[in-house]
Order: C-alpha cells, then sequence, then structure tokens
C-alpha cells in the first residue's frame, strides 16, 4: 500500500470528501497494524455517514464545507474524525456533488488519488420503489461519472459498495457470489447496473475492481465515536436497528413488524445482520488484496439469518425497554430469507465477521443513541 493515503467521502446529492493523510516526507503510520486500524476507523466514519466515496491518494487541497448540506451523511461525523486526526493535511474533506461530473473532474485534476472506495448512494428499498429515478441518477448516473474520472485521470483501484440486493428473491439459500442476480426493486436494480458498467469498463482495463455485496449493516463504533443518525424524514424508510431505537425511545409508540406469515420457523423474514465494524474490516481487506486487472466480488455477511422476531427480542435485551410490538401484513417487495454464504471472502481475503452477537452489536450502537439525542446535533 503506497504510504500517503486520502480519502475522499461524498454525499450522494451533496457530497463530501474526507482525507486522512499522513504528511509529506514520507512519513507514514509507521505500523501497519495501526494504519490499518487508522483505514479502518476513516472507513467506519463513511460506512456511517451512509453515501461515501473514499479515496486514497497523494496530494491536497482543501475546501470548507458548508455545514449540513449533506443529504444523507452527516457533517458531525466528519468533525468527529477531525478531532480524531487534528493533524495538518492528514484528513481531508471535500464537498462536492459526485452528479457534477465537471467537480468531479476538477478534484481528481487536482488530486492524485491511488484508489476510490466508492459507497456513494441512495439505498432504502423502499424509498426506491417510490423515487426510481433518484435511485438510478444516484447509483448507476452517478457510478459512471466515477468511473469516467477514474479512467481520465488514471486511477487504478475501485472498490465498489454493492448489496445482498442485486440477488432479489433467489430459490436456494444461502447466497454465494455465483447465485444469479435478479434484482425485483429498483434500488437493487441500479446497482446492479453498476456492477455491469464496472465490470464491462473492467475488461478493457488493468483496473484492480473489488465488489462488496452487503448484507443488513448494523451496530456502531465500539469506542462510541460514531453512531448511525439518520434524517428524521427518512425514519419511515429507514433500517430496522433504527426503528427499534426510536420506539425505545419513545421517538415512535412502537415497532411495527410488517409480515409474521412467511413461509420461515417463525413466521417473520429473515436477514443476514453485518455488524459494520466488520464491514470496514471487509474493505480494509479488499484494499490489500486489490490487483491490477483482477476483479474480486464478495459477499459481505455473517452467513448466518435471523428472523425479524429473534431480532426484536436482542433489541428489547440490549435496550432494556419492553417495546411494544405491532405485527401488521406484509411490506411489498420485502423477500422471505436472505443470507450469505462468506465461504469466498474467508478463503480469498481471509475475512470472517467476528461481531456475531446481535444484541451485544445492538447494545453498543444503543449506547451511542442514548447519549446522542439529537445524533450528532448533541454530542455528550
Ligand atoms: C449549504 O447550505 C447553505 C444553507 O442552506 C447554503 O447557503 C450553501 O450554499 C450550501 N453549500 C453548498 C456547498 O451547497
Ligand atoms: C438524486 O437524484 C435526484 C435526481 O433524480 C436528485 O434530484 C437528488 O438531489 C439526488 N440526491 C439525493 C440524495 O436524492
Ligand atoms: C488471517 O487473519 C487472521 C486474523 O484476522 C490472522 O491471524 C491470520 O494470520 C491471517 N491469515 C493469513 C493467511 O493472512
Amino acid at each position: 500500500m503506497k504510504a500517503k493515503i486520502k480519502y475522499w467521502i461524498r454525499d450522494a446529492m451533496r457530497p463530501l470528501i474526507i482525507r486522512p493523510y499522513p504528511n509529506a516526507g514520507g512519513m507514514d503510520y509507521v505500523d501497519p497494524k495501526k494504519k490499518s486500524n487508522f483505514v479502518g476507523k476513516i472507513v467506519l466514519a463513511a460506512a456511517l455517514t451512509a453515501l461515501c466515496i473514499l479515496m486514497l491518494k497523494q496530494s491536497s487541497t482543501f475546501r470548507s464545507p458548508s455545514p449540513d448540506n449533506l443529504s444523507r451523511g452527516n457533517i458531525g461525523a466528519v468533525r468527529v474524525l477531525e478531532t480524531l486526526f487534528p493533524q495538518h493535511g492528514r484528513l481531508q474533506f471535500i464537498y462536492a456533488d459526485l452528479g457534477d461530473a465537471k467537480a468531479v473532474n476538477k478534484i481528481f485534476s487536482e488530486n492524485a488519488f491511488d484508489a476510490v472506495i466508492h459507497f456513494a448512494a441512495v439505498a432504502y428499498v423502499g424509498e426506491s420503489t417510490l423515487d426510481p429515478l433518484k435511485y438510478y441518477h444516484n447509483i448507476t448516473s452517478n457510478t459512471l461519472v466515477v468511473l469516467e474520472a477514474m479512467a481520465a485521470h488514471g486511477v487504478q483501484t475501485l472498490i465498489y459498495s454493492s448489496t445482498c440486493a442485486t440477488y432479489g428473491e433467489p430459490e436456494k439459500m444461502p447466497i454465494t457470489e455465483q447465485t444469479p442476480q435478479l434484482p425485483i426493486n429498483p434500488y437493487g436494480k441500479a446497482k446492479k447496473m453498476s456492477e455491469d458498467i464496472i465490470l464491462d469498463f473492467h475488461k478493457n482495463s488493468d483496473m484492480a475492481v473489488m465488489i462488496l455485496r452487503y448484507f443488513n449493516v448494523i451496530g456502531s463504533d465500539p469506542e462510541g465515536r460514531l453512531g448511525e443518525a439518520p434524517r428524521p424524514e427518512l425514519r419511515e424508510h429507514g433500517r430496522i436497528s433504527g426503528a427499534c431505537f426510536d420506539a425505545a425511545r419513545g421517538i415512535t409508540p412502537g415497532l411495527k413488524v410488517r409480515g409474521t406469515d412467511y413461509k420461515t420457523a417463525d413466521g417473520t423474514c429473515i436477514r443476514d445482520y453485518i455488524d459494520v465494524s466488520d464491514l470496514v474490516d471487509a474493505h480494509v481487506r479488499a484494499l490489500e488484496k486489490a490487483k491490477p486487472g483482477k476483479v474480486g466480488i464478495y459477499n459481505v455477511g455473517t452467513g448466518k439469518g435471523r428472523s425479524v422476531n429473534e431480532f426484536v427480542e436482542a433489541c428489547k435485551k440490549a435496550t432494556g425497554v419492553e417495546i411494544k410490538v405491532d405485527f401488521l401484513p406484509r411490506r411489498p417487495g420485502d423477500y422471505a430469507e436472505v443470507f450469505s454464504d462468506p465461504t469466498k471472502i474467508r478463503d480469498e481475503l481471509n475475512w470472517t465477521a467476528r461481531y456475531t452477537n446481535l444484541q451485544e452489536s445492538l447494545e453498543i450502537a444503543w449506547r451511542w443513541q442514548k447519549s446522542h439525542r439529537d445524533g450528532y446535533g448533541s454530542p455528550s
């Protein structure tokens, strides 16, 4: 890995860029373990801001962001990172719109990135069915902008955030990387299209490509520095852990479980919940193992399915709140059962999920939620 590392994180609509950077003069993070820790933290932050690109790069420019324009991420998370890495030039945040090809090209021409980790996207299945164009625009079309900029400026490594939603509802579980991709909602389709564009482009280049297909992400930073704080108006589309915490905090009257007549052991949907700390680690390993001219496609999951009922019980225990649960009819577009076969990523990247205790992951996330009632507005 190159000694000098910078990251670029951005938000889909109103992007941001972060670049951690061991300053010039050949200084590095010294100890590779430390470095990978550091990379991990940044990726964690990125994952938590939900919509980001990370880039490894070599030179620097700085543009100050205006606060609060991040449509899906949190400027507060960036501020936390800035306090963690106060050294001048080590962490850099650039604010720009990924849909703005001119702005993206300018950033690429002013900087020499070693790699791009492209997280930037909108990511709610429900929202994607209501506003499909937003999804094709911000996922597929914006990925094209990134690829074009990478090609134009000779950036050779891409780590792409994809999703298990690209598989749709396969007949056979667990899902391997060979499982046919037949997405059933605009979110999954937009991601699948992005993958296809990346793979077609790759055929004619010696780019190093890693595609990571995330399963259901939960948890937060075990050291309590960063947590998940989606916009209030996005709550209804949000993830089950957010819904559970909102109910535990009394923000919502209870938890709605949609669908109790699926063909599963307890009738509720089954998902594979992957802790964000493990996800971070998967990105670090993907980056380390990325090779010119090669493509690696990996499921990132635990390999273990948990039912929504199990999840709700774990959440009650983690929060200590006897959350009220309403059982409602199925939500359109939900699949009964989804879990991964994580063999390939274990064999090829030496990665396995370590945070596999649902209740523990939720306890960690709950600690942050409890101490940040207004998200990043009120750190305590
Ligand atoms: C961010 O938002 C503020 C207030 O809404 C606005 O004045 C500013 O121009 C925005 N910044 C960017 C870079 O869009
Ligand atoms: C996504 O794309 C739409 C265009 O369909 C755009 O108006 C919007 O600002 C983009 N960003 C987000 C976060 O929705
Ligand atoms: C795989 O990872 C584990 C810990 O994550 C490490 O102890 C082991 O040495 C690694 N194996 C290889 C072959 O790199």
